[in-house]
């Protein structure tokens, strides 16, 4: 009988997500504020790929984000960024956004998204497109 002579080929870890580059950060950062460079990385990581940071539509119809938390309160952008599709049930704006896409493209739903902290770095990025 043959008992596991084929053991041993390692398996390679696959990769989950792409991990965010995320700056060290000591604890008491994490538990008191945002971080917005943690942010920046992550809009540079994801979100770029279909917006523009200036007031352009992007060519996939993304809106530019210049200005964009002055459209909305960050309490909108916590709902929105957690998942366009399932806000859009429930809220109006997010509803008329989606459906002013010219290419009937929606916003994906990122996992990434679903951690509140990351959400919260990426909100602290986006007020500071406000900014000139
Ligand atoms: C695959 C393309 C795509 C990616 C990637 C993407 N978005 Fe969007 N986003 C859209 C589209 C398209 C809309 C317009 C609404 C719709 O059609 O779903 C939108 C709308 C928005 C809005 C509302 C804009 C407004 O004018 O009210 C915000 C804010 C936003 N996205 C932020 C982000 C952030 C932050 C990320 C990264 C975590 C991101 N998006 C990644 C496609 C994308």
């Amino acid at each position: 009988m043959v008992v596991g002579v084929f053991c041993c080929s390692t398996p390679v870890m696959a990769a989950e997500s792409t991990p965010v580059t995320a700056p060290v950060q000591t604890p008491e950062v994490i538990a008191t504020t945002s971080d917005v460079k943690h942010g920046e990385a992550i809009f540079n990581n994801i979100c770029i790929l279909c917006h523009r940071t200036d007031y352009e539509t992007s060519p996939v119809g993304a809106p530019g984000l210049r200005d964009v938390m002055q459209r909305h309160t960050p309490e909108w952008e916590d709902q929105w960024l957690t998942s366009p599709a399932a806000f859009a049930k429930k809220d109006e704006t997010a509803k008329a956004l989606i459906e002013s896409n010219p290419y009937g493209l929606v916003m994906p739903t990122f996992p990434e998204m679903a951690d509140e902290q990351n959400r919260r770095d990426v909100i602290e990025f986006l007020k500071t497109l406000t900014k000139e």
